[in-house]
């Protein structure tokens, strides 16, 4: 069924990994996360599923493809996880967050109708940052946020960046991009890893993790003040992302925001939104 041709690349490699596998494994990819694979992504695509070669002691991609196509569910998470970019780090385009603290969420305190309830969600979080930075950002915009009901709910198609997130666990050198006050306010030193902090859980219990596809059913209700959806839908083809402009518009409160990362654009979706800012958009 494979054919024996190498996929051409200059890289020495380990195991054998031809055009075949590189198209089924694509296929896969594409079917069960909606990640489009471009043929530049054959060295990519080689280099981060060969641990799982390695794993499994098979010896050709062949097998491993194989494998996958006998339906080893947990085997297929791992390939997806491995295939995720999850490049991410503490505000992270800071303009979003500047925008967020000092005009949304004041607004939304002013004339929230549906009460002193704010939900915010982060659609392809990675590994945290961006969710604890959305709640460091509403901590402070909200002085008197116990009297909120203020959640954010943070989704991610990779199991173990929710693991990473939950744990709430990160090297000392991430926390570089936030403000001093907040970094004391919010992380403290574990007492046996002098080059870790963790987050404190007056921050966390606003969140919650969960593993999420987002190209499957979504059991959440909405509606949403504010959607992040960052340097997520660049993996997607064009018709891939604008149903999910549609999915995200039906969950989002009327004049609710919506971020995309910076390389990111609605397109002909963007006539039911308002402009607000790079990548900032309001719901007509
Ligand atoms: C580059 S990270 C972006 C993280 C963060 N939003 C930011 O801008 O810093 C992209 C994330 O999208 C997630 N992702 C990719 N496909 C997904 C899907 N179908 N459903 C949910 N998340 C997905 C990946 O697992 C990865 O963690």
């Amino acid at each position: 069924m494979k054919s024996n041709k190498g996929t051409g690349s200059k890289i020495n490699r380990e195991f054998h990994f031809s055009e075949n596998d590189f198209n089924f494994i694509r296929k896969l990819v594409y079917k069960v996360s909606g990640i489009h694979l471009s043929d530049v992504k054959q060295d990519m695509v080689y280099s981060r599923l060969a641990r799982r070669l390695r794993v499994l002691k098979f010896k050709r991609f062949e097998e491993y493809c194989q494998y996958l196509d006998d339906n080893h569910e947990a085997e297929i998470t791992h390939a997806i996880n491995a295939i995720t970019t999850n490049l991410t780090h503490f505000f992270r385009e800071e303009h979003h967050f500047d925008l967020l603290k000092g005009t949304i969420l004041p607004d939304l305190s002013r004339t929230q109708p549906r009460g002193k309830r704010l939900r915010i969600w982060s659609a392809g979080c990675s590994t945290g940052e961006e969710p604890y930075s959305i709640a460091i950002s509403m901590l402070d915009a909200l002085p008197n946020h116990s009297q909120w009901d203020a959640k954010i709910l943070a989704t991610d198609l990779d199991s173990n960046v929710i693991e990473k997130c939950q744990s709430g666990i990160y090297d000392v050198k991430r926390i570089d991009p936030i403000e001093d006050k907040n970094a004391r306010r919010w992380f403290k030193p574990l007492a046996d890893k002098p080059n870790q902090v963790i987050i404190d859980q007056e921050l966390k219990k606003h969140i919650t993790f969960k593993q999420l596809n987002l190209m499957e059913h979504w059991p959440i209700n909405g509606p949403f003040d504010v959607i992040f959806c960052r340097n997520v839908i660049i993996y997607f083809d064009k018709p891939t992302q604008q149903k999910l402009f549609n999915r995200f518009y039906e969950l989002l409160a009327p004049g609710g925001y919506l971020f995309l990362g910076h390389s990111e654009q609605l397109g002909e979706f963007q006539k039911n939104f308002t402009l607000l800012g790079k990548t900032s958009f309001k719901k007509s």
